[in-house]
């Protein structure tokens, strides 16, 4: 046996160095290695062989097949390399000939709504805002009002990075509020600003819920801002985004940055009988929003006496869902390109 594999390499190994076409490679291939090639059928002798040569007759088989299946992947790539030389330097190839067009790309989903409402929004003297995706604990919860036993500060909501000297402790931000204080830090009152971005929780995934998804944060400080104002805002952003206004109903909502705080929930603008978007409830939740906290303009050096200001906070995947039914929110950061090319730009 032993013998015969031997002969096996050599005579294998000549045959696939004589290989001068792809076309004779892969008849090697097959004569050698194929479900009636030469070594398959001593493999198989070799499974028949008694206990004790059965070790050593294995090792060599092994060791032969090893050697056929490297000599056949180098000569592979040595015929596709000359054959790619010959093709570039022999006649009939033109360089200056134009190439065939490219594949072009899309906004994704998200991106297209977010386009959509920063240019909303900039019409309407607001400026776009940008903040880190790792944020301090500081700018994350705690110049929001949030306190330090809130339970969105838990392991279960918060993805907790290693502690920055200086800093304090950081996390990837759990949503797009810290860019309020960044941004009335930055450019005090009065302002509007708003700040699309991407978030992160420690969420367990759903059809609705990701643990890495995008916001749209939204806020004014001036003189006299009032709920009417808030209510203005966010019913120019939803006949911005659905083409149409939409009937909307406004619920109490506790976040401890905005005071009072508010959900606003739009009439479903797809409802049919049995709707999937709604579950038959006829009202889709939009967006959360408040007064802000005099905490929160105190913790950017704003006099809540003087200055009141009002902040939304919106969820850009979700609304990107409505927008063009998608049923999943997994599909999002899927980077799959059956769901991507349905987008065109
Ligand atoms: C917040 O994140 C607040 N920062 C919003 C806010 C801003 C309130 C300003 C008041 C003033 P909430 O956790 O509800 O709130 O998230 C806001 C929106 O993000 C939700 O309405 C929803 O559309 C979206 N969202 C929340 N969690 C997820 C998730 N896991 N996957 C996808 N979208 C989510």
């Amino acid at each position: 046996m032993r013998a015969r594999l031997e002969q096996l390499r050599g005579e294998g190994l000549a045959q696939i160095a004589a290989a001068s076409t792809a076309e004779d490679l892969e008849r090697a291939d097959l004569a050698l290695l194929g479900r009636g090639g030469r070594l398959t059928a001593l493999l198989r002798e070799v499974g028949a062989l008694s206990a004790e040569r059965r070790p050593e007759a294995g090792r060599l088989a092994n060791e032969v097949k090893g050697a056929l299946l490297a000599a056949l992947a180098d000569r592979r790539s040595a015929l596709e390399a000359a054959g790619l030389t010959a093709e570039l330097t022999g006649a009939g190839l033109d360089p200056t000939l134009p190439g065939g067009p490219a594949p072009a790309g899309a906004a994704h989903p998200v991106l297209a709504v977010a386009r959509q409402l920063e240019d909303l929004f900039t019409s309407m003297g607001f400026v776009v805002w940008d903040g880190p995706e790792v944020e301090t604990e500081e700018h994350n919860f705690d110049a929001l009002n949030i306190p330090r036993d809130h339970p969105a500060r838990d392991a279960q909501d918060t993805i907790w990075c290693v502690e920055s000297p200086g800093q304090g402790r950081l996390c990837l931000r759990t949503h797009t509020s810290p860019v309020q204080i960044r941004a009335l830090r930055e450019l005090g009152a009065p302002l509007r600003v708003v700040a699309p971005g991407r978030v992160f929780r420690r969420e367990a995934q759903d059809a609705t819920h990701e643990h890495t998804f995008h916001q749209m944060e939204g806020l004014v400080v001036d003189r006299g801002v009032g709920v009417p104002h808030m209510l203005h805002a966010m019913h120019t952003l939803i006949a911005g985004v659905f083409g149409q206004p939409l009937e909307t109903r406004l619920r109490p909502g506790f976040f401890p940055f905005v005071e009072p705080g508010f959900e606003l929930d739009a009439r479903c603008p797809f409802c049919t009988a049995g709707c999937r978007v709604c579950k038959q409830s006829r009202w889709i939740e939009l967006m959360p929003g408040g007064l802000v906290h005099p905490n929160v303009l105190r913790a950017c050096g704003v006099d809540p006496d003087e200055y009141s200001g009002y902040a939304f906070g919106l969820g850009l995947s979700r609304i990107a869902m409505l927008r063009w039914g998608i049923d999943d929110i997994r599909w999002m950061m899927s980077g799959d390109l059956r769901f991507l090319e349905q987008f065109p730009a």
